[in-house]
């Protein structure tokens, strides 16, 4: 028999900025240390820099000057150690090996959850980094400095970091917004091309699903983007960031407890290609095959017409994506479907569109109909077009 019962209840506002800059390592550029100087008068703030290994060898001076911007902010950073280099891509994720050599750094440096960590890197290192600071003393101070396309646009600027368990990916995470996000565009100029291109997709999607004008401006400017051009891409950054950040804090569900997921848009089957193709199909070129895909049936039952549907598909082989990957032949349609709503817990929750910039949530897929769409997607004669760019886009 119950006795007493205490409803509790209060709420927690979270609040953190992301800042777009150039130049975030150059003394003369204030911002870093601005962010970490909220300290009680003589105090310094303490800080471990982990950096992605794929950074710092395609640019081996941002080890240097990560300490040259140390010495010249001495007054308010003090470096616990040299820059950490993680291990970049899926392997910081896969491997519990970085999570468990921060752990160590934070027992033997005295970090506190007044300390700092500035990781600057990949989705995947942000993501490893991120949840190894979130659950040593139950969450040190997290500065992201994503260095990729999708780590800008989308990876690194939300709520969410995770690790993977025993090959199941993102299968140990948590939900905590980072401390601040400082997004530096000259981090990318060493990205492959077919990274920076992949990150794009992100920005198609969020456009699809909540932004006409954004689809039209990404569309206008498909071949600067297919030569990533900085003119195109940049602003692209700053808008699909926007757009990803606007969801999370307006969409009254930051920490996912519901089952709608409209920013996973496309992304059902765009994680099982991606397993299937073992890995070499990259996140974002997956995700370009699954909003074709999620396009086509949106078509074929009538939610989006004809020219819409050629627009989107057209505008993501112009951007250089391949839509009809092999992988698409090996695609369970409703063991992907059941695996999508596992992770994400809930009953089935798949956004399609009803027209260019308006997601829509829908709990039921026709099989029959959904196996018909990726044939039409493997009969597809359409190829990506960026190789054929003319250069004057460039300008
Ligand atoms: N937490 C989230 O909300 C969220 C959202 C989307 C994706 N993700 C995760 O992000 C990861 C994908 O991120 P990604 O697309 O950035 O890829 P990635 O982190 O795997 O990086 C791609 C490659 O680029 C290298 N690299 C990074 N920065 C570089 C630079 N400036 N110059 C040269 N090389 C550089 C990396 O070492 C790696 O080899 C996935 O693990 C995905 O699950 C997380
Ligand atoms: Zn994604």
């Amino acid at each position: 028999m119950l006795e007493h019962r205490i409803e509790q209840s209060f709420e927690v506002r979270y609040s953190y900025p992301v800042c777009f800059t150039r130049g975030a390592l150059t003394p003369a550029n204030p911002l870093l240390s601005d962010l970490m100087r909220a300290l009680p008068p003589g105090a310094r703030a303490r800080v471990l820099f982990a950096v992605d290994a794929g950074l710092s060898g395609a640019q081996p001076g941002c080890i240097d000057a990560i300490e040259q911007y140390a010495l010249a902010h001495a007054d308010t950073i003090e470096l616990v150690r040299t820059p950490w280099i993680v291990r970049g891509g899926e392997t910081s994720k896969r491997d519990p090996r970085e999570v468990d050599e921060f752990y160590g750094y934070v027992r033997d440096l005295r970090l506190c959850r007044h300390s700092y960590v500035v990781a600057i890197g990949g989705g995947a290192v942000l993501d490893a980094i991120g949840y190894a600071a979130a659950t040593a003393h139950r969450g040190l101070r997290l500065i992201r400095m994503p260095s990729t396309v999708l780590g800008q646009n989308d990876a690194g600027v939300g709520v969410k970091n995770a690790i993977n368990w025993q090959g199941r990916k993102n299968f140990l995470g948590t939900f905590t917004p980072p401390f601040a996000v400082v997004n530096d565009f000259e981090l990318l100029a060493s990205v492959a091309a077919a990274d920076r291109r992949a990150g794009i997709a992100e920005a198609v999607k969020v456009a699809l699903i909540r932004d006409r004008a954004f689809f039209d401006w990404l569309h206008l400017q498909r071949f600067a983007l297919a030569v990533l051009a900085p003119h195109a891409l940049e602003p692209m950054i700053v808008r699909c960031a926007e757009l990803h950040l606007a969801q999370i804090r307006n969409a009254g569900d930051p920490f996912e407890r519901g089952s709608a997921r409209p920013l996973d848009f496309g992304h059902w089957s765009a994680h099982k290609l991606e397993e299937l193709s073992e890995h070499r199909l990259r996140h974002g070129e997956a995700v370009a095959i699954g909003m074709a895909l999620d396009v086509q049936y949106s078509r074929r039952l009538g939610m989006i017409g004809d020219l819409a549907a050629e627009t989107i598909m057209q505008t993501l082989c112009d951007i250089g994506f391949t839509l009809n990957h092999e992988a698409l032949g090996h695609l369970d349609v409703e063991q992907a479907l059941d695996n999508f709503r596992e992770h994400l817990g809930g009953q089935l929750c798949i956004t399609l569109l009803k027209g260019i910039g308006e997601g829509v949530e829908v709990h039921h897929i026709d099989i029959p109909t959904m196996r018909a769409c990726i044939a039409d997607l493997q009969a597809s004669q359409r190829q990506a077009r960026a190789e054929t760019v003319p250069l004057e886009v460039l300008s």
